[in-house]
This record gives C-alpha cells, sequence and structure tokens, in this order.
C-alpha cells in the first residue's frame, strides 16, 4: 500500500566531493556568487596560502606551548576546524594534543541538486493528484474524570488505553486521541495555551511553514527572504511558536517581535503552560500536530529551529508531494537505517533515559517491529530512521492519521520520535492493507539543498526524564 520513489541514486546515498549545485529560486544570482568566490580563492597563490597556514600554526604552537591549555573548539559546523586541528598536530605531533584518543573526524554530508521548479508562477494545485484514502476521524476533546476517587491529572495527550490505542490504527470514522485534550469542567489546562488572536489568525491559514524553540534551545533563524517569492509571502503562513523563556532570550539577542508580533516572515507564537516537562517532547506538538493547530490548512512544512529555510515553500510542496503524487514526504537519516542501530546510538549519546527507550523498544519488537534489511526489493521504506527536521505534508486523512498516531507514540514511550517513526508507519500499513497511504521518503542530501543547517545552540536543557 505505501508508495515510495526511489530516484536513480541508491540508498544509503553516496557521498563524496560534490559540487553542491542549487536549483533555486535565485538560481543566476546564485551562480554569481559561486564564481566570484571561486576567482578570489585563484588568486591567493599556493605559496601565500601555505605561509598564512604555516604562520597559524606557530602562532598556534607558541599559544599552546605557553599556555599548555588544551583547545576546544566551537566550530562554525564542521568545516576548517578538522584541518586546524591537522596542522596543529603535525606540527606538535599527536601526544601534545593530550587527547587520549584523538576523535574520529566527523563525516562531512552534502547537499545534492534538487529539481525545483524554476519559480511559482503557473503552479497549480493538481485535482486529485493522488487516490487519496477518505474517511473521517474526529478527536478526543475532553475527558471525564472516571468513578473512583482516584486522583485524575489531565494529560495533553489523553488518557489512552492500550485496546484504544490499538483501535487508533484503523484508518476508518473513529474518534482518536490526538493531543489538546482537556481535562474535566473546572480542573487546570492540559497545557499548550495559545491567545486567542494568535488562534483565528492559525485558523485563516491554508498553507504553513512552523517551527518552535521551547526553553531557548536556539537562535532564531529567518527564512532566507529573498529567496522566497512574493505569492508565498503573502499567501502562506510562517508560524514560529516559542515559550516566554525563548522570547526573553530572543530580545536579549536584539530579536524583538515588531507591533504586529513578526520577527521577519516569522510570525512569533508564544505558548503559555507547557504540556511537557520535556521540552524536546513539548516540541513535537508543533512538528506533528500542525493539522490541529491549523485546522483549515491544506499543506504544511515543519523544519526544525536548526535549520534556516532557504527555498519557496510552494516549490517545496510541488516537488515532495504534488511531483510525486504523496501525502507526506520525510527525509531518511544520513547514515543509520535500523531501528537497533539508532536504539544503539541513543543509549551511546545517552540522549534518553535507557530503561524507558528499552521498555519502547521491547514493546515494539513483541508488536511486530523488524530489522531494515536492505537487500528486501519490496521493503515498504527506503530506511526505517527517519531524519524529521524537515516533514512536508497534506494534510489528507491517511496524513493526518498517521501524525496522530506517531504523535501519540511519543506522548507514551520516549521524545525520540526516530524510533517511533517505522513502527507506527508500518503498523498503520499492516491494519489497512487496502487503503494506500503515499509517504515520499526522500534523501537526506535533498532535506540539506533547502535549508542551512545550523548546530542548536549550547546551553543545558533540562535532562529529558
Ligand atoms: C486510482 O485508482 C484507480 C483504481 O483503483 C486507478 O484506475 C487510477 O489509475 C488511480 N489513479 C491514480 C491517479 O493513481
Ligand atoms: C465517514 O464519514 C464521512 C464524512 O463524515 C461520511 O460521508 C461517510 O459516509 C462515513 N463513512 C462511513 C462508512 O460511515
Ligand atoms: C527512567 O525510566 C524508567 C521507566 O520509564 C523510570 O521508572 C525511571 O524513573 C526513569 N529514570 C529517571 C532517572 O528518570
Amino acid at each position: 500500500m505505501a508508495l515510495y520513489r526511489h530516484s536513480s541514486e541508491s540508498i544509503p546515498e553516496k557521498r563524496g566531493i560534490i559540487g553542491a549545485v542549487f536549483k533555486s529560486l535565485d538560481q543566476s544570482k546564485h551562480g554569481l556568487r559561486v564564481v566570484r568566490r571561486g576567482t578570489r580563492f585563484g588568486r591567493i597563490s599556493i605559496r601565500r596560502f601555505l605561509f598564512w597556514m604555516f604562520s597559524v600554526a606557530v602562532l598556534f604552537s607558541i599559544y599552546l606551548a605557553v599556555f599548555g591549555l588544551k583547545m576546544q573548539f566551537h566550530g562554525n559546523m564542521e568545516r576548517g576546524i578538522s584541518s586546524l586541528k591537522d596542522v596543529q598536530k603535525d606540527f606538535l605531533g599527536s601526544d601534545a594534543l593530550a587527547q587520549p584518543k584523538r576523535k574520529p573526524r566527523r563525516q562531512q554530508f552534502y547537499p545534492c541538486e534538487v529539481g525545483f521548479l524554476d519559480s511559482v508562477n503557473n503552479l497549480v494545485e493538481p485535482k486529485d493528484y493522488a487516490n487519496i484514502t477518505q474517511f473521517s476521524s474526529s478527536y478526543v476533546y475532553r475527558e471525564e474524570k472516571p468513578f473512583g476517587n482516584d486522583p485524575f491529572e489531565p494529560r495533553f495527550g489523553g488518557h489512552q488505553t492500550l485496546e484504544e490505542r490499538e483501535k487508533s490504527f484503523y484508518a476508518r470514522n473513529q474518534t482518536i486521541h490526538c493531543g489538546f485534550v482537556k481535562g474535566p469542567e473546572g480542573y487546570s489546562s492540559s497545557g499548550f495555551d495559545l491567545d486567542e488572536k494568535d488562534k483565528s489568525y492559525m485558523n485563516t491559514c491554508r498553507v504553513v511553514v512552523s517551527s518552535c524553540i521551547f526553553g531557548s534551545s536556539d537562535f532564531l533563524r529567518r527564512p532566507a527572504s529573498k529567496l522566497i517569492s512574493e505569492y508565498s509571502k503573502k499567501n502562506v503562513c510562517f508560524v514560529m511558536f516559542v515559550d516566554d523563556q525563548t522570547l526573553l532570550r530572543l530580545s536579549a539577542d536584539r530579536n524583538v517581535p515588531d507591533e504586529r508580533g513578526y520577527i521577519g516572515l516569522w510570525r512569533i507564537v508564544i505558548v503559555r503552560n507547557l504540556p511537557y516537562k520535556d521540552m524536546r517532547k513539548t516540541g513535537k506538538v508543533p512538528k506533528f500536530l500542525s493539522h490541529r493547530l491549523f485546522p483549515s490548512s491544506r499543506y504544511s512544512i515543519w523544519l526544525d529551529s536548526k535549520m534556516r529555510l532557504q527555498t519557496d515553500p510552494m516549490l517545496i510542496i510541488e516537488y515532495f508531494l504534488w511531483r510525486t503524487r504523496s501525502e507526506y514526504a520525510i527525509s531518511n537519516h544520513y547514515t543509520r537505517h535500523c531501528v537497533w542501530e539508532e536504539v544503539l546510538q541513543n543509549k551511546r549519546l545517552n540522549k534518553y533515559n535507557h530503561t524507558a527507550i528499552d521498555e519502547q523498544f521491547i514493546f515494539y519488537q513483541s508488536d511486530g517491529l523488524t530489522k531494515f534489511d536492505p537487500s528486501d526489493l519490496n521493503t515498504p521504506l527506503p530506511s526505517y530512521v527517519p531524519e524529521g527536521s524537515f516533514i512536508v505534508r497534506a494534510h489528507t486523512p491517511m496524513s493526518n492519521l498517521f501524525s496522530c498516531l506517531w504523535f501519540n507514540e511519543v506522548d507514551r514511550f520516549t521524545s525520540r520520535d526516530q524510533l517511533s517513526f517505522a513502527y507506527t508507519f508500518l503498523k498503520l500499513k499492516r491494519m489497512n492493507p487496502d487503503r494506500p497511504f503515499f509517504l515520499n521518503m526522500f534523501k537526506d542530501c535533498e532535506r540539506r539543498a533547502l535549508a542551512k543547517l545550523f548546530r542548536h545552540r549550547a546551553v543545558s536543557l533540562p535532562p529529558a526524564s
């Protein structure tokens, strides 16, 4: 039932020194800039370059000798840093670095060419562009306190039983949990409270680009305005969800919303009463539930706050959804394809409470999750591990259901959504063999071409429970 399209390149994608070519809206300008950079480099003679590198190395060694400091590099991405380190190492010998184990050089990943249209002129939304599965979901809006005297606490995700969870996977007319569950009349809010003005604005959106920063975990990256068409500026809602803490921090960075509530293209929407202590879990609300937050919208694009959008959103929708006749598009992970590897990696990097990861993983294995088999030509997905920092979706019944189900897994288990993606997708497919869901899992290098990637702001987040 699930369709995805392999492009000519097989997965895992080839890396290598590919000159990244962007075919963007502003192609000519971009091309010019690359050329200019090329000539500037050409003018510097090799000798001068070597001399410069040598001077840097000498300065470094003097610095190290005098201060005996262990250098810590905070790079703006990987570039440049490793080469400096190598110079330093050649000069001093590796021992002088006083690092017992030299970290392996960070692997580099490059964007690849994405064949976007040249402009949004003449874009027409295809009618019935896929055989979209039709049914109607409604959502649990309020939960009543069960009989008895047990204390009851409203939960944003509700109190879904395992039985309800099982049934929720059927693609049919029914009421399911999908966040935003209120407690009984008179109980406190279950969280994610928004201003009425923002809500009515959000109700008007038909196409949405959204992102969030909670717990000031990131800087604000404005979409590259020059690369966004006038059409999209007028017709697409760009919404950045933040909490009060982040807003304060942004103001300290001199990012203050104007009187209309905008910073650049972003409309800043303040979320009060965050539903989870774990900021990463709270971040999954806008990430997965855009069809709930923007009930009139037909399309949405999710962007992690570490990315700066530099492609027109309508061209993104055309390329990832319309052209491939898909209703949901997400990229595969750049190195990992099997949930087993992802679990190991999460533990290795201490991303989350190990016991909680194990509970989730064992549950999934007992409910049919298998290892990814790249040699299986009928594998329903090109990878079982997504890189979910960029998601494009049409708000169709199947796509919305998948979003709710995936959110419910994050609510029930860990906030590590890479662990639940394949399980949720495969179970949805298994339980609805005759109801297609058109999911386009595209290559990570394409994700890199649409947006500029940054590292997250280095702050100590409250530990994920
Ligand atoms: C939709 O499904 C019908 C039959 O199930 C098929 O004939 C038709 O080609 C499909 N259309 C598209 C656009 O896939
Ligand atoms: C499901 O809901 C839709 C819209 O509410 C309705 O038109 C359709 O008949 C329902 N289908 C079934 C099987 O009840
Ligand atoms: C880790 O998760 C387990 C199971 O969910 C829980 O019982 C335990 O309290 C958690 N530990 C910490 C330190 O949060």
